[in-house]
């Protein structure tokens, strides 16, 4: 290892450490998820083996979750379980060295709801899939998957099997409506909706979406359990150069 690169793994360690706070959102009205869409996801679990929140891979060291899932907390006592659509068979369990909460993260607003975990270990790539980043922007009525662990009704309890729900993007206009009497939806969010009955629950938080191969999302926040409003989401595209920023700088470790 390079001097170079040293200094860079000195500075990602000294990065937040910090405690993990109150977590939510299990997809309502979603299918059994098959085996693939095990391999890219990351389970957010506490040390008592709770699923707390998704995640994805984005790289052989880095999870992409949702800031509100991470912020606060101590990496000592979170652990990632990756590559698995059941909690209970397989799956590779994974430390965490140290959490990276995007700066402008607003816990109030949740503006800019996006964060990292880096492992301490690399991802085994033999059963842990690396999502790609989507540059490009989504457009209404785009179809993106929703692939996650939480609870199927209010008040309900994660899963131990993954599920997986289609949903189209819905329109910003109406989102920011829809949702006025709670937050302002701003541009680096977007919506998903179809109907009641379908949509993020408790558990799903920081749980990627997905198109094609690529991760375009990450449940933020709504009004949990499908019962008729929008779920919100952070948009990718706006923090790729963030993401990428970061994984390059631990590049050396490959
Ligand atoms: C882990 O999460 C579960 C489910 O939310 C909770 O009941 C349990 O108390 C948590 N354990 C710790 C040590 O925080
Ligand atoms: C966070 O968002 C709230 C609500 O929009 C706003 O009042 C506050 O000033 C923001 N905080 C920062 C540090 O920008």
């Amino acid at each position: 290892m390079n001097t170079l690169c040293h200094v860079f793994a000195i500075i990602l360690s000294l990065i937040s450490i910090e405690k993990v706070s109150a977590i939510d959102f299990r997809i309502v009205g979603g299918s059994k998820a098959p085996e693939e869409y095990g391999k890219f996801h990351a389970s957010i679990q506490n040390v008592t083996g709770h699923h707390v929140c998704g995640g994805a891979v984005v790289s052989k060291w880095y999870v992409v979750t949702a800031a509100h899932c991470v912020h606060g907390a101590n990496p000592r006592f979170m652990n990632i379980v990756a590559g698995t659509n059941n909690l209970d068979v397989g799956g590779k369990r994974y430390k965490v060295a140290s959490i990276i909460v995007y700066d402008r993260y607003n816990s109030t607003s949740r503006e800019h709801d996006i964060g990292l975990l880096r492992t301490k270990r690399p991802f085994d790539l033999r059963f842990i899939e690396i999502l790609e980043l989507r540059r490009q922007t989504l457009e209404e009525g785009d179809e993106v998957t929703l692939v996650g662990f939480g609870a199927q009704k209010p008040h309900g309890s994660s899963t131990r099997k993954m599920y997986v729900l289609e949903l189209p993007v819905f329109n910003q206009e109406i989102c920011e409506y829809a949702m006025r009497y709670n937050r302002p939806v701003t541009d680096g969010m977007f919506c998903t909706f179809t109907k009641i009955g379908e949509g993020t629950c408790h558990g799903d938080s920081g749980s990627p979406l997905i198109k094609g191969k690529e991760l375009v999302g990450v449940v933020s926040w709504g009004i949990p359990c499908a019962v008729g409003f929008p779920d919100v989401h952070t948009r990718i595209s706006p923090y790729v150069e963030w993401i990428q920023s970061h994984i390059k700088q631990y590049f050396c470790y490959i």
